[in-house]
């Protein structure tokens, strides 16, 4: 009796310290699978937010904020971080796209109507640039709508269906799939300068024009401008600007095309550039030019 009451005692000792030992393992497991299969969301991030970040860039929340724009030189030409997604009355997105990158504006030192709003943390070095550099002129941006997943597209569609009718809603709301809201690199913007209603009349006003003129230098574009609703399908919109990097966005200014219609041409674009790199079309471009003989 003696025996086994002494061969329990060791049984539950050899238990109590077996079992702190297993549960460390498989932590330890936990831990490593965990890690390993997190690698690739981590080094996306990475890129993101440290690789564009350097030390003590902080804001007040302690958020690593991005110190240059992502597309500055000529890599927004082969798009690695998919800023010029098609996205209009024709094509969708599909409805679990969602960008990786999404941050909190606000908690990055961007100035908004509603603490809630994100947008994708690539965007963020150029749209704070953009809103210091107007204060210069003494304009003070915020943004009132910005990421808008598939769902809350569908709402806010639904929405303005019930209020205007299906027609009307379709000159000024995307259908769900369609809004380039769902890239969240799209922002809808105006500034505590202005006074009226930012769908009514922004375009005249010192901001709106601030806006309209400058936004392209820090990679912003005027997703549906004057006289364009034939092409892009909505109404005039100089609140709605779309992030598509530095690069293009300077090339779309420089030849005045509309966004949606340059970025569903891009690869015809691409093309052109690459055969007037080809020495072929040098030689022509002489001869026509009178210089070769
Ligand atoms: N207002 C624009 C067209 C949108 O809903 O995305
Ligand atoms: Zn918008």
């Amino acid at each position: 009796m003696k025996i086994q009451k002494q061969q329990i005692q060791k049984r539950s000792k050899k238990t109590a310290i077996i079992l702190p030992i297993a549960l460390l393992c498989i932590l330890f497991i936990l831990f490593i699978v965990g890690f390993v299969s997190l690698q690739p969301v981590l080094t996306k991030f990475t890129e993101y937010t440290a690789g564009q970040s350097s030390a003590g860039q902080r804001n007040q929340y302690g958020l690593a904020v991005p110190v240059r724009s992502p597309y500055e030189d000529e890599a927004w030409f082969s798009d690695p971080l998919g800023l010029l997604l098609v996205v209009d009355r024709n094509t969708a997105l599909s409805a679990d796209y969602e960008p990786l990158d999404l941050v909190n504006l606000e908690s990055h030192g961007v100035k908004t109507r509603h603490a809630h709003l994100q947008g994708r943390i690539v965007a963020i070095y150029d749209l704070l640039s953009m809103f210091e550099e107007a204060k210069k002129d003494s304009h003070f941006f915020y943004v009132f709508s910005s990421y808008r997943s598939y769902e809350t597209q569908k709402e806010t569609y639904n929405y303005w269906v019930q209020q205007l009718g299906k027609a009307e809603a379709d000159r000024s709301s995307a259908r769900p799939g369609h809004s380039e809201h769902q890239l969240g690199t799209t922002f809808d913007m105006s500034a505590t300068d202005y006074k009226g209603d930012v769908f009514d009349g922004f375009d005249k006003s010192p901001a709106g024009i601030w806006l309209a003129e400058n936004a392209w230098k820090y990679g912003f574009v005027m997703s549906y401008p004057e006289n364009s609703e034939a092409i892009t399908g909505y109404i005039h919109e100089p609140w709605h600007f779309r992030y598509v990097g530095r690069g293009c966005s300077k090339v779309i200014f420089e030849l005045g095309v509309i966004p949606s219609v340059f970025i569903r041409e891009l690869d015809v674009y691409r093309k052109s550039k690459q055969e007037e790199e080809t020495p072929a079309h040098a030689d022509s471009k002489l001869k026509v030019l009178g210089r070769l003989p």
